[in-house]
């Protein structure tokens, strides 16, 4: 039976349910090219062991050639009596090579180091691909940031009022973790880097084949260890899916204050007509739908690195075949991610900032209070009783009808609640002069955030 890769010792096929179960090529396939390129490079092997003649070998490499443009054009497909993809490409290089030659190519190897092999090469790719999308993400911030260098916000801790700061701060406070995660996936990458083609199905390879061959042939740094290991562990894939995970929920957390934005409450921003969406009953709605998406599949993110965990969790080496359910959450955390990262970016780019809006909010909630206890250090004042008077400052305001802001308190208010607080203190009651103040490395004064721009722009360029 072409597409089954075994059965010599079974007295009858497989029941259906048990085909049905078993059946992986409906999200297997996505891995042939990877599995025809190990093929090729298996085929070198055998043929540098003796296992091949050189026309053996010509003959294979060219049918495969011809699988691989098959597949790639969607003339070949997966049979429905095809377990996987491998025993799929199987069937398709004995119709193109013969049996006699095509059946020579399975020797050394098992669908389990395989198997583990293409996920490997899949993984680097899809990091790639991901880490392209990360950053545009991170450039969609970084260009907001770059046209608003000396709007204030409400800077919030608690969600409550706390410091203003730079709204290009808090724009680059996002872009941040987003670096760290193509970071991470850079890093992943080189451990991703290691071949297991050759562990066979968990002991290694008896006939000679060299894997240091094969893994520098589809673009390995080395061949992997240990066969147990290479045919067996999952970490990297679920590694993989901790990576996206995390870039789910750094996209939530963006997409949290974006929904937050754009309220009428906020009213920060205006998302653009085509990143948003509208309501089939309230004609006047415009929904952040991207956002909500976002913060929705941070979910399911975190649930493919979850549910992989837990498959994991306590199998015994090696290879068993609950390991074929590593592939679904992977796939599918890059499909997601696929979607994701450039509505997001999209959404980021398109956002039209309300400057006076933030600048109006930023000094409310008595946001420079702590400016007022800092100055009073600077005074000499021991902070302990700098903040006690700074307090007594908001208790003042508030006890006034509509409460006061602080920069509404008259000089005699001031000095009544502590006698350093002389009308100097209002050089730190204003937005402008509390950012500035903050221009240690990392601070929120606009000459910090400028040169933390160009560190940003510079991360982006140099990855
Ligand atoms: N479809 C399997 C997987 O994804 C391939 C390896 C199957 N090996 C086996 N011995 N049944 O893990």
């Amino acid at each position: 039976n072409q597409g089954s890769l075994w059965g010599g010792r079974f007295s009858s096929g497989p029941a259906d349910v048990m085909a049905a179960l078993s059946k992986s090529t409906h999200f297997d396939w996505k891995l042939a090219p990877y599995d025809i390129s190990g093929s090729k490079a298996h085929a070198r092997v055998l043929h540098r062991a003796g296992l091949l003649s050189q026309q053996e070998l010509a003959a294979m490499l060219s049918a495969l050639g011809r699988l691989a443009d098959d597949v790639d054009s969607g003339s070949f497909q997966p049979a429905e009596t095809d377990e996987d993809v491998h025993g799929a490409l199987e069937r398709g290089l004995l119709e193109r090579a013969g049996e006699d030659l095509g059946g020579k190519l399975r020797a050394g190897r098992s669908r389990n180091d395989q198997i583990a092999t293409m996920v490997r090469m899949f993984l680097r790719d899809a990091s790639a691909h991901i880490i392209e999308g990360v950053l545009d993400v991170v450039e969609a911030l970084i260009t907001q940031a770059e046209q608003h260098p000396a709007a204030p916000m409400p800077g919030r801790t608690h969600l409550q009022h706390a410091q203003p700061v730079l709204l290009a701060h808090h724009l680059l406070a996002h872009a941040w973790p987003l670096l760290r995660d193509v970071e991470r996936l850079q890093d992943l990458t080189r451990r991703l880097a290691h071949s297991p083609y050759g562990s066979g199905a968990l002991a290694g390879s008896s006939l000679g084949l060299d894997p240091a061959h094969v893994a520098a042939e589809l673009g390995f740094t080395g061949p992997v260890e240990n066969s147990i290991d290479g045919t067996a562990s999952r970490d990297l894939v679920a590694e993989f899916t901790w990576v996206t995970a995390m870039i789910g929920v750094d996209l939530s957390r963006i997409s949290e204050e974006v929904i937050l934005w754009a309220t009428k409450e906020f009213g920060f921003v205006t998302l653009d007509d085509a990143y948003s969406t509208g309501s089939s009953i309230m004609p006047q709605k415009k929904n952040p739908d991207i956002a909500e998406l976002a913060r929705g599949k941070a979910g399911r993110l975190i649930g493919n690195l979850t549910g992989l965990l837990a498959t994991l969790k306590a199998l015994p080496l090696a290879y068993n075949r609950d390991l074929q359910e590593d592939k679904e959450p992977a796939f599918d955390a890059v499909d997601t991610l696929g979607l994701l990262l450039p509505a997001v970016a999209g959404m980021i780019a398109t956002l039209t900032f309300h400057p006076d809006r933030l600048a109006e909010l930023a000094p409310q909630g008595f946001s420079l209070a702590t400016d007022v206890a800092e100055w009073l250090v600077r005074q000499g004042v021991p902070f302990r009783v700098a903040h006690e008077a700074a307090g007594a400052c908001v208790r003042a305001c508030e006890q006034h009808h509509p409460p006061k802001e602080l920069h509404e308190l008259t000089d005699e208010e001031l000095t009544s609640i502590h006698p350093a607080l002389t009308p100097e203190v209002r050089e730190v009651l204003s937005v402008p002069g509390s950012l500035a103040s903050r221009d240690a490395v990392g601070g929120t004064a606009p000459a910090r955030v400028s040169e933390q721009l160009a560190a940003a722009k510079q991360r982006v360029a140099d990855f």
